[in-house]
Order: structure tokens, then C-alpha cells, then sequence
């Protein structure tokens, strides 16, 4: 029996759930339909719904689960309600879509990948940023063993908050942002780097509170290698006055350069610079045919739904979550001990059961 093809998703949080009607489900009527909204604000509530027509306003996550045919539950609410608000919906056999950071430990992340292999829905972290023509072309060509051996790549997250930002009561501490920087906004790029260059073997990280009066870091540097032996550099702040994001790869044979837009590098234009003319014509050949990838939000869900009615793997996975909370963890355990971490971190690692760091 096929699956019926319109999914009925209940959104949870109304601030980044806007951007997934507006630039996911609102370009994918034919797939999906936005049937309930839920906060706990019903003044943010009301205006959502009136802004898409949605009818069906909640202001509990109790009720929105008891719904039998909501389908699909996407979770955008604070990060510390991610992992009870992910099991809740498992529980009641819904699919999941959940924001990021998954959840608040690798202890709880092993803990969700251990529901889900016995509930009927499955869960889709979000990393949007995997999405646009840029980072997906530089994917076609690694993935089809062109680009050669990984050198180094340079990750830079420089984005700017202000004490408004942090006039949201949850941000900025441990206790409900979970993180800062590292947790909250490098971690796109980090996970797009990680997409390309595959798997991260030992960390050096150093964090700083430089920028805003907060608990959390909001500056950070850090050194890896990968398992493929490339050695990497982050550098990520919430203090830069022009804000860019920028990712530099070089490979045997070409080096790619994204573009500078902060919020979604993915997208064109990438420089796409070949060792050689036969590098190139090799390249050309991969990229012969391009379909264009739309950015963010449009691709991933288009691609979540692809999955759900075709019962393939999702385009994001929770092991992809578990690999980005794991670097995470390894970067905190590196800027509170100053020794280097070393990957994988399982349940014998001090901080598997959390990051935060010991004095908080
Ligand atoms: N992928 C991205 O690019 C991106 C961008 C921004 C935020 N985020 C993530 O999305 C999440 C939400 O961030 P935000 O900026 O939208 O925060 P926000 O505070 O603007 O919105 C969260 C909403 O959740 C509501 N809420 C809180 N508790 C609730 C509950 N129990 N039930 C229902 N609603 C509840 C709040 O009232 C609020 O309206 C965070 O995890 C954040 O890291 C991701």
C-alpha cells in the first residue's frame, strides 16, 4: 500500500517554525500541510496562524501529540525541551523533525537513537545548511572521488549578537541555551565541513566570553585532525561587525571556497578551483546535467518528504546529530581540560553524560 502523500505536520515553537513554513513547507503545498501550530505564547500563536491560515492553534504540546492526525511533529522550541519533547512524540508514534542542538548530551542523543529503532516515526535533525548548489556541487564531487586526498579546510563562523538577542530568557545560559557559539551557531558550519571531509579524529578547542555579558562562550578556536589525516581550523564568534560565514576545502585535486553569505554559504557561488585540465574536465563531467538544489529549509524538508513517502533514509539522520554533538563535546572537554580530545566519546567519557562545563 502506498503512503498517502500529503503529510500533516504540527509545528512546536513559533519563531524559527515560521522559516520552516516559510521557506520549507510553504514550497511544498503539494506535500505537506502546516494542520496545527503550537506555543506556549498564544500571542505568537494567534499571529502565526493568522498569518498562514492555520486554524488549528494550541497552546499544549500534550494535546497537539493526542491529535491522531497530526503525522509529522516539528520541534522548534528552546533547546533544553528538545530531548523529553522528542521522546513525547516518538512515544505517541508520530514522526519528528527537531531542531538543533538535538538534544543536551551524547547520552541523551544515544538515548533517542535507541527509542526510535522501536517506534514507528522516525527523527530528522535540521541541518539546513546542507542545502544549496554550492556546497551540494562540492558534495557530487567528493562523493564521486574526484576531489582526492582532503588537506585542510578553514571554517569561519562570524556572525554578530547584541544584548537584544540575549533578551530571550533562555539564551545565553547553560541551563536552557545549553551552549553558546560552538552549540548554537557554528555548529552548521561545523556539520557542513564534517558533510565533505567526513569523520573527526582528535580536537584542540579553546572557548572565551568575550563579546556579550553571558554565561555561555560566544568566542572559540580550535584545531583537528580528521580520520583521513586533513588537518582543520575553526574560529567562530557572535562579535564580528561585518557578519560572514566562509569554508575553505583543499583537496588533492581542487579547492573549493563558499561563498560569504552569512546564513546560507551553501548557496552559489562557490569558487571551484581544479589542480589541473584533466581535474576540470573530470569536474565539468560530474556536474554535467546540474539540477538546481534550492537552499535550506526548501531542500531539506523536500527531501524528508521523499523519504517518508518512500520509505528510504532520511536526508538527515541522528547519526549525523550524534556526530555533531560529539564534536561539540569534544571541543568543551578540550577548552576545560587544555589537553586534546580524542574521538569517538561513548559512555565511559566524562562528558558523555553532558558538556556543561564542571564549575556550572
Ligand atoms: N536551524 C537554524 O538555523 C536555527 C535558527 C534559529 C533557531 N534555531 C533553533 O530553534 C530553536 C528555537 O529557537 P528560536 O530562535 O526560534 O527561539 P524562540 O524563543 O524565538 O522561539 C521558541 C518558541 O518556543 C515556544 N515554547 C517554549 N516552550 C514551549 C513549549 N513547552 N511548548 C510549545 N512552545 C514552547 C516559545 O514560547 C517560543 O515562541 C532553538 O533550538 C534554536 O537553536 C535554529
Amino acid at each position: 500500500m502506498t503512503e498517502a502523500i500529503l503529510k500533516n505536520v504540527a509545528i512546536i515553537g513559533c519563531g524559527i517554525g515560521r522559516l520552516h513554513i516559510v521557506e520549507g513547507y510553504a514550497n511544498h503545498r503539494d506535500k505537506f500541510r502546516v494542520l496545527a501550530l503550537c506555543d506556549i505564547d498564544a500571542a505568537r500563536l494567534d499571529k502565526l496562524g493568522a498569518e498562514f491560515a492555520v486554524t488549528r492553534l494550541s497552546t499544549s504540546f500534550d494535546e497537539i501529540l493526542r491529535m491522531d492526525d497530526v503525522e509529522v511533529i516539528d520541534i522548534c522550541t528552546p533547546p533544553g525541551l528538545h530531548y523529553p519533547q522528542i521522546l513525547a512524540a516518538l512515544e505517541a508514534g508520530k514522526e519528528v523533525v527537531c531542531e538543533k542542538p538535538l538534544a543536551g548530551s551524547l547520552a541523551e542523543v544515544d538515548a533517542i537513537i535507541a527509542a526510535e529503532r522501536t517506534a514507528r516515526g522516525r527523527v530528522m535533525p535540521i541541518f539546513q545548511y546542507r542545502y544549496g548548489n554550492g556546497i551540494q556541487k562540492a558534495k557530487r564531487i567528493v562523493e564521486s572521488g574526484l576531489a582526492g586526498k582532503p588537506y585542510t579546510a578553514v571554517v569561519e563562523t562570524a556572525w554578530k549578537r547584541t544584548p537584544a538577542y540575549y533578551a530571550v530568557p533562555w539564551r545565553g545560559r547553560w541551563s536552557t541555551e545549553l551552549g553558546g557559539v560552538l552549540l548554537t551557531h557554528a555548529i552548521h558550519l561545523h556539520d557542513m565541513m564534517t558533510y565533505l571531509m567526513g569523520p573527526v579524529e582528535a580536537v584542540f578547542g579553546r572557548i572565551a566570553t568575550r563579546v556579550n555579558a553571558i554565561e555561555v562562550e560566544d568566542c572559540a578556536a580550535a584545531s583537528l585532525r580528521m580520520a583521513s589525516g586533513a588537518l582543520v581550523s575553526l574560529a567562530a564568534t557572535l562579535g564580528s561587525q561585518q557578519e560572514i560565514s566562509r569554508l575553505r576545502f583543499c583537496f588533492e585535486h581542487v579547492t573549493f571556497e563558499s561563498g560569504l553569505e552569512p546564513y546560507a554559504p551553501g548557496n552559489d557561488p562557490w569558487q571551484i578551483i581544479p589542480a589541473s585540465d584533466s581535474a576540470d574536465a573530470r569536474i565539468a563531467a560530474a556536474l554535467d546535467g546540474w539540477q538546481d538544489v534550492a537552499p535550506r529549509f526548501h531542500s531539506q524538508l523536500g527531501r524528508y518528504h521523499a523519504a517518508l513517502t518512500g520509505g528510504t533514509a532520511l536526508p538527515v539522520t541522528l547519526a549525523d546529530a550524534r556526530r555533531a554533538l560529539e564534536l561539540v563535546t569534544a571541543l568543551y572537554h578540550s577548552a576545560e581540560s587544555g589537553a586534546e580530545v580524542t574521538l569517538p566519546i561513548g559512555p565511559d567519557h566524562p562528558k558523555y553524560r553532558g558538556w556543561r562545563p564542571r564549575q556550572l
